[in-house]
């Protein structure tokens, strides 16, 4: 695992968004995961901007989406398929049908999860997974105690990570679905890279944990150790918990350039 410390939110969503730009140059037709909330919004305008200058070419991306509501109606703006159009899809202007994610309204949910997981392999695995972290320490909708090996299901929430989204539901809890579709760690541990980026202090503990701590269910997002190409950036403020900081930033700012991200 690779920890990037970065000054602030504005400086890991353009590292974030570089590399992704990187990887579509390499390979045009890329399948990009992509994580909804706050933390990623500055990839994606990093990302947007590159497109519109012409630093990069992203006609040919592809977008699968890492989470759902189970529940809210078709359409719904807080539904994160709604979200990843607006924010993801449209802005880097995509078609629909450069987007896939997994059916919250389905009424077969267990049904809708397995055809997802089918459809991320058919659709060759994803190739760079972006990640947020709860401040729980969860990864997509993956609760602490989420088996380690699990795959495209339906969760429950916990009520904090309810009370941490009610922002997004005029800042009522009770709008908040409880039920969601999210890809299991198993299934996120399959993409070819895992970026997981975190900025603020509230994520500090959850970083701390995620990185140095052990390899627990407990914590989800410690799933990353066991990838082979997982990268967490960190802004300041995330990362004032970490031990190793100063060995990070050593590291990094002696990494051969031809690494890329
Ligand atoms: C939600 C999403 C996660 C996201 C988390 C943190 O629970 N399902 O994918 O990482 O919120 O969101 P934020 O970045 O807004 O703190």
């Amino acid at each position: 695992m690779e920890v990037v410390i970065v000054q602030d939110a504005a400086a890991g969503g353009e590292l974030i968004a570089e590399g992704i730009a990187a990887l579509l140059r390499r390979k045009p037709d890329a399948l990009l995961g992509v994580a909804t909330g706050s933390t990623p919004l500055p990839i994606y305008d990093a990302l947007t901007a590159k497109v519109r200058s012409g630093a990069v070419d992203a006609a040919r991306a592809r977008i699968a989406q890492l989470d759902e509501y189970v529940g809210l109606p078709v359409g719904h703006p807080e539904s994160y398929r709604s979200t990843v159009l607006r924010q993801v899809v449209e802005p880097l202007g995509l078609d629909a049908g450069a987007f896939m994610g997994p059916d919250g309204s389905a009424e077969d949910v267990q049904a809708a999860c397995e055809a997802y997981d089918r459809a991320l392999v058919e659709a060759g695995g994803v190739d760079l997974q972006i990640l947020g972290i709860g401040t729980d320490g969860h990864i997509g909708f993956n609760e602490p105690c989420s088996s380690l090996a699990s795959r495209t299901r339906i969760k429950t929430l916990t009520e904090q990570t309810r009370v941490d989204n009610a922002r997004f539901f005029e800042d009522d809890i009770d709008q908040v679905p409880h039920h969601v579709i999210t890809q299991g760690i198993g299934t996120i541990l399959e993409a070819r890279h895992l970026v997981l980026l975190a900025t603020g202090e509230g994520k500090a503990e959850a970083v701390a944990q995620a990185v140095e701590g052990p390899v627990a269910a407990l914590v989800p997002a410690s799933a990353l150790q066991l990838h082979p190409h997982a990268t967490v950036v960190v802004d300041e403020a995330a990362a004032t918990k970490l031990k190793l900081a100063d060995y990070f930033r050593h590291t990094y700012a002696h990494k051969p350039a031809w690494q890329g991200l």
